[in-house]
């Protein structure tokens, strides 16, 4: 009797489960208490007043985007501001022209020809800030301009491969792009050869702009080397590389002992000397012409090259760092991301140089020589705005919990971007590097969108740990379930978040593949492809979210990182939330394994605090968490405790790979991990010491954690 009872509960329970809508992602996030941002930041910010909703709400659209536009200069000014006759291909700004190079660097000399445009730390610790003013900037991106044009016999429209590490020539690069309307496509230091070679052919580049090595956590890397393999690669597949430029890391010797190719291969700081005090004019461009190429993942598929504007794309940028970093020329900027992903381009490079800022690079590893580097570079500096990733907090926090409490800082504001914030790991950004003093920003955006769709505005919106914000002035959402019906905010049920509007900064095109773009962004929720009115074209981001009754959005991640057990989709993010609130888990990451009852059911994987001891008490905890902070539903099969995670060389944990290790399948290529040795260590460990598994298996957990 007592048996048929359970049985029948069990069945109830399961239909109960299996009567959520498909678009529903569980959110057992408990919401967390408001942050305030003190008065001494407000007193000083760039937006203090509230009006701005008003500005930019729907009915002041789309003129409210003349105040972005209007923090550049313009050769021209435009005539229309959005142009939606060719839909889903907006046009900003139209009529007007403007040149970007311009607008970073020489409309500043008047005012600010001896400040510092950027100050640029090596990865050896012993060596010398490098300052490079405005004027010097200037003179280096003309000089490198003439060489492109007069050398490289380059123009308007042409594009151009950069593949570079993090180094003050990399921005004179981009810049001097700019300065002819060249199409820039910088292809992420860390990537392969092969990467880079895929991106060669796709952009159609015939020069590719590289440098001999760089410091990687106090080795030289040999990274000439790379570009004999892009060129070898692009050659296979018939685009034809014939020049390629050469920077050199070091004043007095080669980085590198791989050969140049005769011909092919040509010193960039030999060959400038022949353009010493050249100076090239802007080339006035349309603001509608592209600007540059950003691809986004290429481990599956074909890479797309998301395609950016010259006019939108900088005044968005200009206004986001003004608005939501708050910038000001005086200044002192650190964003820690790199060049080669869109955060380092809109916000490192031209946002801030847009605001005549002075913005920080730094070559290296955060952590090297240890986790107190980034706490020592911004003391040094006087760094007084901070920008980075929930990767790079937690394993700072992870490997150095209290080493800001060593150091001298001084943040007014600090950003977070990339990933959701588990609380746990904001609270320790808040407290121990903010000092509770800096406001900070957790900004959502991707790629595509050149800048913010959401964030809070630090000083007149409080903040909420692990939640984003409210969308961005100008930026109108809407969060659709599967079938295209509209979840309201406070509904406390997640779905597809999509912004309603076309914005200056969204990506224009994917570069030669007007088809794809219009399926991937738009195929899912348009309902006339004939329409012009932009109402009809809800632009899908790809991501889970909840918003809440507050108005503040909560991102769950990509639609494709969540884990569907028995019909009930788990945010990935949120699980491993909860097992952060063990504390001694240093990081987790939570991938499916095939169920034959349940389809997917959660294996987790998890990393201890250094001094810590893998203990199976600490395992059952992490399943105690889950359940309490989740429900049983998310009950891991196993909790496996492991030396590191798999990571990319930007941070990203490669769930992808756990996820294949799990299920006895091929993990793929692992070439472009930071630390590809992890990966045996853990196979041996969840698979014992015999031959590599190589099942097939289900497409979502081959691709389990990657973005489309
Ligand atoms: O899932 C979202 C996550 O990063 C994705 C975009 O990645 P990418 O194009 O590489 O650009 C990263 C830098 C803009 C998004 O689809 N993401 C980005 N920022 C956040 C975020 N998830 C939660 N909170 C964020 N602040």
């Amino acid at each position: 009797m007592a048996e048929a009872q359970n049985d029948r509960e069990a069945r109830e329970a399961k239909e109960d489960e299996m009567r959520l809508s498909e678009a529903e992602i569980a959110v057992h996030w408990k919401e967390e208490e408001y942050f305030h941002p003190t008065p001494k930041f407000i007193g000083q910010a760039n937006l203090t007043d509230p009006a701005v909703l008003e500005r930019f709400s729907e009915k002041n659209f789309p003129e409210c985007y003349r105040e972005y536009a209007d923090l550049l200069t313009w050769d021209k000014y435009w005539t229309t501001t959005l142009d939606s006759s060719n839909a889903p291909f907006w046009k900003w700004f139209v009529g007007g022209k403007l040149n970007v190079s311009y607008n970073c660097i020489d409309r500043h000399l008047d005012k600010h020809a001896n400040k510092a445009a950027i100050l640029w730390v090596s990865e050896a610790e012993d060596d010398p800030v490098v300052a490079l003013t405005f004027q010097e900037l200037y003179v280096q991106v003309n000089e490198m301009a003439a060489l492109l044009r007069d050398f490289c016999g380059l123009k308007t429209g042409d594009r151009v491969t950069i593949h570079m590490p993090m180094v003050p020539e990399l921005p004179v690069t981009m810049l001097a792009c700019a300065r002819l309307g060249i199409i820039h496509s910088v292809v992420f230091g860390g990537f392969s050869g092969e990467a880079c070679g895929a991106r060669i052919v796709d952009s159609g580049s015939r020069v590719l702009i590289t440098m001999d090595g760089y410091y990687r956590s106090g080795k030289v890397i040999d990274h000439k080397a790379s570009a004999d393999i892009a060129v070898k690669k692009a050659a296979e597949e018939g685009q034809k590389v014939d020049k390629v430029l050469i920077w050199r890391r070091f004043r007095d010797r080669a980085a590198s002992s791989t050969p140049m190719v005769e011909g092919r291969d040509y010193v960039v700081n030999e060959e400038l000397k022949r353009y010493a005090g050249h100076r090239i004019a802007p080339v006035s461009m349309p603001a509608e012409a592209p600007f540059f190429l950003m691809y986004t993942s290429g481990s599956t598929g074909k890479p797309k090259g998301v395609q950016h504007s010259t006019g939108g794309y900088l005044a968005y940028v200009t206004g986001a760092s003004k608005f939501i970093q708050d910038i000001h020329t005086t200044d002192v900027y650190w964003c820690m991301a790199d060049i080669g992903w869109i955060t380092g381009h809109s916000f490192i490079v031209y946002g801030p140089l847009a605001l005549a800022a002075t913005t920080v690079m730094y070559e290296g590893v955060p952590t090297f020589p240890d986790a107190g580097r980034p706490w020592r570079i911004a003391q040094r500096l006087g760094v007084n705005i901070f920008h980075t990733s929930p990767t790079a907090i937690r394993m700072l926090r992870k490997l150095g919990p209290d080493e800001p409490k060593k150091y001298d800082l001084h943040f007014k504001c600090m950003t977070t971007v990339g990933e959701p914030i588990e609380p746990e790991a904001w609270l320790w950004y808040y407290h121990t590097v903010g000092r509770g003093k800096a406001a900070i920003t957790d900004t959502w955006w991707l790629t595509e969108t050149g800048g913010f769709l959401c964030s809070t505005k630090p000083a007149i919106d409080p903040m909420k740990p692990g939640s984003t914000g409210p969308p961005m002035p100008g930026i109108y959402p809407v969060i659709y379930d599967e079938h295209g019906k509209e979840i309201p905010p406070g509904s406390n049920r997640a779905g597809n978040i999509c912004i309603r509007n076309p914005w200056p900064g969204l990506m224009q095109t994917i570069w030669g593949d007007n088809e794809r773009f219009v399926r991937q962004y738009y195929g899912k929720y348009n309902k006339n492809k004939n329409s012009t009115d932009w109402h009809d074209w809800p632009w899908l981001a790809g991501d889970g979210a909840l918003w809440a009754k507050d108005g503040y959005v909560r991102i769950l991640g990509r639609i494709d990182d969540v884990i569907n057990v028995a019909g009930h989709r788990l945010g990935t993010k949120e699980l491993e939330s909860a097992c952060l609130t063990v504390p001694e888990i240093a990081e987790a990451a939570v991938v499916p394994i095939v169920d034959a009852e349940r389809g997917r059911v959660p294996e987790v994987y998890v990393s201890l605090k250094p001094g810590v001891k893998a203990d199976p008490e600490i395992m059952a905890r992490v399943t105690r968490a889950i359940e309490t902070n989740i429900g049983k539903i998310a009950r891991p099969r196993m909790v496996r405790i492991v030396p590191d995670m798999p990571k990319t060389r930007s941070g990203k944990i490669m769930r992808r790979v756990l996820a294949s290790i799990s299920n006895s399948m091929d993990y793929g290529d692992i070439t472009t991990l930071s630390n590809p040795e992890v990966v045996e260590q853990i196979r041996v460990q969840v698979q014992g010491a015999g031959p590599v598994r190589k099942k097939e298996g289900p497409e979502d957990i081959k691709r389990f954690g990657e973005t489309t």
